[in-house]
């Protein structure tokens, strides 16, 4: 099929709604060859370098030669596998996670994708406590399936009228808030450890510290999703380092996979596990934990948890920090801050209409980078972890371009449209 056929057929057959979107800005984009940080549009006329990474499905590039080697040998001996039996390689990867973990962090659930372990960690929650209340945070984002929605941003639930009885919201950052409502009727405070959705805000000194001690006077559980976060985003292995807390439960996702084998986790301290030894089988997925994504996951951690790796995270995000202050410098009225931990960043641009005015301009320059849809200011700027020193100047040079196309842009957009809803399909979450 040529490229036309195929958005034809797109819009008939999958999103008339992104088709039109796609087509309005210009960016009618369909992905077809992808080796490491780039992607390549189906008719090989147009790249993008990859500063997105899928919110970290793509921490190790796109087509990693060792995660394809590792699934290709997988596949000559392994398949999914049975859900309903011990597995090997299930516990190969359960271990090697938990050996990561602090704490009694010492069991792992699998399942497919990030929302479903959010999911579990929700209900688990309210299982082990006999209590129905969650908090979490405003513009925070958990996934889009039952309870996972049920927590996130009301944009998101209010269009299919999800119930949100007994589900709190307060400000990220905001112990005084948190501790208002935190009373011992709540059975879990989930978080991301880095809300990448709400534009990548870094947590205050002591914000964490503060959220698990309240936790631990309430009984209430405290689960961190990392699925953003995790896996050397940060230049640690778990975000949740850098405050040196303990969870209760932890959710792992996107990068897990490797950007081949769907796959997520949830982590779970020893005592939670009493419900399921009650009764083992009240919770199952038939596909979570497939032995073929488990060997893939194995040789995730064993890549990302490696200190030289993380290093070279670390060295790669001061790189970045210092090429983009210069940036900067040459537009400080529109690019107004950077926040930042390792790779995890996020760009601070002058208003709503800056995130998408740069998500514009940098895929004009042949970067994919997308602003963050709860708060449109906020660039997220995800790129690999494998980053080159070569590619960091690379994606600079062509940053710099686009940070003086967006200033015009941004001005065009807001005379053409109306609020943040703008570019609003082009969200910042998995897709
Ligand atoms: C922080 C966070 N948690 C959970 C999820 C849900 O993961 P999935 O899309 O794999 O269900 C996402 C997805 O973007 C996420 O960013």
């Amino acid at each position: 099929m040529d490229k036309q056929s195929v958005i034809k057929s797109f819009e008939t057959h999958v999103s008339a709604g992104k088709a039109a979107f796609f087509k309005k800005y210009g960016m009618d984009f369909v992905m077809g060859q992808r080796e490491g940080a780039w992607i390549h549009d189906m008719d090989g006329n147009k790249h993008l370098f990859n500063c997105h990474s899928n919110g970290g499905v793509f921490n190790l590039g796109h087509r990693n030669p060792e995660i394809i080697a590792t699934l290709r040998s997988a596949l000559d001996e392994l398949d999914i596998g049975n859900h309903h039996l011990m597995s090997q390689e299930r516990t190969a990867l359960a271990q090697q996670i938990t050996d990561t973990m602090p704490g009694d962090l010492n069991i792992c659930i699998f399942s497919v994708g990030g929302g479903e372990a959010v999911d579990l960690a929700l209900k688990l929650a309210c299982g082990h406590t006999g209590r129905q209340k969650i908090i979490s945070a405003n513009g925070g984002f958990h996934g889009h399936t039952g309870l996972a929605l049920s927590v996130g941003d009301a944009q998101y639930r209010d269009p299919f009228g999800i119930d949100t009885t007994n589900k709190i919201q307060v400000p990220f950052n905001d112990a005084d808030a948190l501790a208002q409502v935190l009373t011992p009727d709540v059975a879990a405070v989930i978080l991301e450890t880095i809300p990448s959705t709400l534009g990548m805000v870094m947590p205050e000194d002591g914000y964490l510290a503060n959220v698990r001690e309240l936790c631990d006077k309430n009984g209430t559980l405290l689960i961190m999703d990392e699925v953003q976060s995790g896996l050397g985003r940060t230049g640690k292995l778990w975000a949740f380092e850098h405050a040196g807390i303990t969870p209760d439960m932890v959710v792992i996702g996107k990068g897990l996979s490797g950007g081949i084998y769907p796959i997520a986790a949830t982590v779970i301290r020893d005592a939670l596990d009493a419900i399921f030894k009650k009764d083992p089988f009240i919770h199952i997925s038939t596909y979570g934990g497939s032995e073929l994504g488990c060997r893939v996951g194995q040789k995730v951690i064993q890549i990302s948890s490696d200190p030289v790796f993380l290093e070279r995270v670390q060295e790669a995000g001061k790189m970045i920090r210092e090429d983009l202050e210069e940036i900067q410098l040459k537009y400080p009225k529109f690019f107004k801050g950077i926040r930042q931990t390792g790779l995890m960043i996020g760009l601070e641009l002058r208003d709503e209409y800056g995130g998408p005015a740069l998500t514009k301009a940098a895929y004009d320059e042949d970067l994919l980078m997308i602003y963050a849809n709860n708060d449109t200011s906020v660039i997220q700027f995800l790129p690999p972890l494998t980053i080159t020193d070569d590619e960091i100047d690379l994606v600079m040079e062509k940053l710099d371009r686009a940070m003086n196309t967006a200033r015009k842009l941004r001005a065009a957009l807001m005379a053409k449209e109306t609020g943040s809803r703008i570019l609003r399909f082009f969200s910042g979450q998995s897709s």
